[in-house]
């Protein structure tokens, strides 16, 4: 079990962080959000004023970086040259950037060599956009989490509501649709289903059922193997 792979992929706001957390706690994984690590690498590029299509430089900052991700209780703790940003990576500014730095093969290229790192000494539950096809292509259990649009929006704006945001539904409904069509139809690892993966639409599920929906295709598998 220690050593099991699981992978989440899906579009933006399916809920796979919350029950990549969830599943990881019961089964005993290490959690890994790559999602938090093209962020890092975005708001370094923003900060250091880098230009979003310059693909050189932001090749060379995600392999200068020393980006960890440092489990705190149920929490990641995101650190980039050793210093704290996972709050700062949840900005407004971040989440408009990122799609575009996570189409340049390079960084991807980067990142995808820190996530195989650490998925080979630990059991881990990783969650992004192209876990089951690229970055963890023999994981032992694949998921591919969708959710209506309208839900992922909803869910969002009550996330942003609760910190005090408010935002416009249909803004954000626009926002995560253009991140969804950046994320699917970029050139290199696009987010798309692994042929193995199991589908799960949580559009009317709750956080719990759709962890154990996972947590019981894990145990199905170890108890075939
Ligand atoms: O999951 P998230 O919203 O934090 O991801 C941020 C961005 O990074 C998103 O636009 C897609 C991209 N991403 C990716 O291309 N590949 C991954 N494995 C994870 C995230």
């Amino acid at each position: 079990m220690n050593r099991m792979k699981v992978a989440i992929d899906g579009p933006a706001g399916a809920g796979k962080s919350t029950v990549a957390k969830i599943v990881a706690e019961r089964l005993g994984l290490l959690y890994i959000d790559t999602g938090a690590m093209y962020r890092a690498v975005a708001l370094k590029a923003i900060q250091a004023g880098i230009d979003l299509s310059d693909q050189e430089s932001l090749t060379r900052l995600a392999a200068d970086l020393d980006i960890r991700l440092n489990p705190d209780g149920r929490q990641l703790r995101v650190v980039v040259n050793n210093q704290d940003v996972t709050d700062q990576i949840r900005s407004q500014q971040v989440t408009e950037s990122v799609s575009q730095i996570a189409t340049i093969p390079g960084v991807r290229a980067q990142l995808v060599k820190i996530q195989r790192r650490i998925a080979q000494t630990q059991g881990v539950v990783m969650d992004g956009r192209d876990i089951g096809t690229q970055v963890l292509p023999n994981a032992e259990v694949k998921i591919f989490l969708t959710a209506s649009l309208q839900e992922r929006a909803e869910r969002r704006m009550q996330e942003l509501a609760a910190k005090g945001e408010p935002v416009n539904l249909e803004e954000l409904k626009n926002s995560i649709a253009k991140r969804d069509a950046r994320d699917s139809q970029r050139e290199f690892s696009p987010l798309c289903k692994a042929e193995d993966a199991h589908v799960i639409d949580s559009t009317s599920l709750s956080v719990s059922q759709v962890a154990e929906q996972i947590v019981e295709l894990c145990k199905a598998h170890i108890g075939t193997n």
